[in-house]
């Protein structure tokens, strides 16, 4: 089994023609990459979560917008800028929760904004530029996490997860994941327990599928055998990752994970969760200001199964995320430290890059 590490989940091609993602909807069975150049084909994998993971979706968006301005032909700096807020709107609406992406899609236009004056052919070398330095930057924050993180952690600890958030949602190695990598990197031994995270199992499909060819220990549960799992002694930390997060500690993660948050409480387990900084959503107060994207019910009843396992007609509710409440969180794990509680100033410190704000 080839190690994920050894792929690139999500990259601009070498001439800067393309985007290259690894197709995460065909995992673990296919291992296909797809190269994708127009921005409705850019929105349709991220929606369909072809690429997927806060981070990666952030990278993506990044490079669809740089690919977007470079196939602007435009007759005036006007109607360059309008076809290029056009794609950025478009980029923006293909999810709704996971803040990296509005993150990046800001940085890009940051970007063009400060140098229209300048020739098409150079606003378009600087958005490039810019599209591999979120990328770039992505690996390097996900390392830091990863450092960070393996420092609450001990040798031969049991720890479990929720959803996927290692090297197939980010860059390179992850934010909840990266701790487990590096620690393998350094010779450690965690015994992982996955949950497969219905309705979409990017636990099963996914994580499993990445820890197992890292060669590490890896145990597939089932989303509501966590508590059994608790309850006999195996885990010793929970590490989830985060979609967004609000400026009170609230975090937003694949939904299951404040389910998962609350079990840890009940048997004294401590729950991390790691972020990237740019998953801090300081602009939003708390939890519940925080969008979740509802998804088709045919997710919850029909896929995976080879006939329809529930009734016709019956109603489905089907959010992808939930928000684990901040005084459930053990510690907020980013590239510049972990943050413990309370959280509010420091959680609205690290968003604005301040430096003495994290233990
Ligand atoms: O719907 P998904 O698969 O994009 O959801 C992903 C998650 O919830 C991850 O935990 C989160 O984005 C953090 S990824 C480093």
């Amino acid at each position: 089994m080839t190690n994920t590490a050894q792929y690139e989940t999500v990259a601009l091609d070498d001439g800067g023609d393309a985007l290259v993602i690894l197709d995460q909807t065909k995992l673990p069975n296919e291992v296909v990459f797809l190269r994708l150049t127009r921005t409705e084909d850019i929105c349709r994998a991220i929606r369909t979560l072809q690429v997927r993971g806060a981070p990666a979706i952030g990278v993506a968006a990044a490079c669809g917008l740089y690919l977007a301005a470079k196939s602007i032909d435009a007759p005036s700096r006007d109607a360059f800028f309008e076809r290029f807020k056009a794609a950025k709107d478009a980029l923006a609406a293909s999810r709704p929760t996971a803040v990296n992406l509005f993150w990046a899609l800001d940085r890009m236009e940051r970007v063009a904004s400060a140098h229209g004056d300048l020739p098409p052919a150079r606003v378009k070398a600087l958005l490039r530029e810019e599209a591999t330095r979120i990328m770039e930057e992505d690996a390097a924050v996900c390392r830091a996490i990863g450092e960070h993180g393996l420092g609450l952690l001990r040798d031969g600890d049991g720890i479990l997860t929720h959803c996927n958030a290692g090297y197939l949602a980010t860059t390179k190695y992850g934010t909840a994941l990266a701790p487990v990598h590096i620690g393998l990197e350094k010779g450690y031994r965690f015994r992982v327990f996955v949950d497969e995270t219905r309705p979409l199992l990017q636990g099963a499909r996914l994580t499993a599928f990445e820890l197992l060819s890292a060669g590490a220990e890896t145990t597939l549960i089932c989303d509501n055998m966590a508590s059994q799992v608790m309850k006999n002694g195996w885990v010793q930390a929970v590490l989830v990752g985060c979609d967004r997060l609000a400026a009170n500690g609230d975090a937003c993660n694949k939904i299951g994970t404040s389910g998962v948050a609350i079990l840890a409480k009940h048997y004294g387990i401590p729950f991390y969760v790691c972020l990237p900084t740019s998953t801090i959503d300081a602009e939003i107060a708390t939890g519940d200001g925080i969008p979740i994207e509802r998804r088709a019910p045919e997710e919850v009843t029909e896929l995976w199964y080879e006939k329809r396992m529930a009734p016709a007609g019956v109603s489905v509710y089907n959010p992808a995320f939930d928000v684990t409440d901040h005084s459930l969180i053990t510690g907020i794990v980013t590239e510049r430290g972990v943050l413990y509680p309370p959280y509010g100033e420091s959680v609205r410190r690290a968003a604005r890059g301040e430096g003495g704000a994290l233990k």
